[in-house]
């Protein structure tokens, strides 16, 4: 039996590249609000005064975080989906360093997701969409430079 040519299978594969969207969308969304409350904590808490400027830089990457999550779950919304209200689960050292190297990580993986999101969204025909995700991952890479630069990894 052919498919290709069938207008109900084009509707269906569309339907189902719409859903694989939305539950990535809903896993970046669980994602923005770990890096949130990673951020409020870690930079409050890193100590020493090598970090003093990092810190002050976390208080921004946080209120990006922020906006990050209030854009990506009103796209989700706009796909006619609920946005997710449960995080990833935070991650916590007491240990400056390590928690840059948590929140590094954290960002590649996130960058890492967006590049696939932005793919999805430009084979499914959703335009506006991946303007709105390439906008943010342009933001999670100044994150992830002032990170390395901090951990004199650039
Ligand atoms: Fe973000
Ligand atoms: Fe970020």
């Amino acid at each position: 039996m052919s498919k290709s040519s069938e207008p109900a299978d084009a509707e269906a594969a569309s339907s189902s590249s719409k859903d694989e969207i939305i539950r990535g969308l809903n896993e970046d969304l669980a994602r923005e609000y770990k890096a949130i409350i990673q951020y409020v904590v870690f930079s409050s808490t890193l100590k020493g005064a090598e970090y003093q400027d990092i810190a002050e830089q976390l208080k921004v990457h946080a209120s990006q975080e922020l906006a990050h999550a209030l854009e990506v779950a009103k796209q989700i919304d706009y796909l006619g989906a609920d946005p997710t209200v449960k995080g990833k689960d935070a991650e916590y050292s007491q240990d400056s360093r390590t928690m840059l190297e948590i929140d590094l990580r954290a960002e590649q993986e996130t960058i890492k997701n967006y590049r696939e999101r932005i793919r999805q969204a430009e084979r499914a025909g959703e335009f506006a969409l991946s303007e709105a995700l390439r906008d943010i991952i342009a933001q999670e890479q100044d994150h992830e430079i002032d990170l390395k630069d901090a951990l004199g990894l650039r």
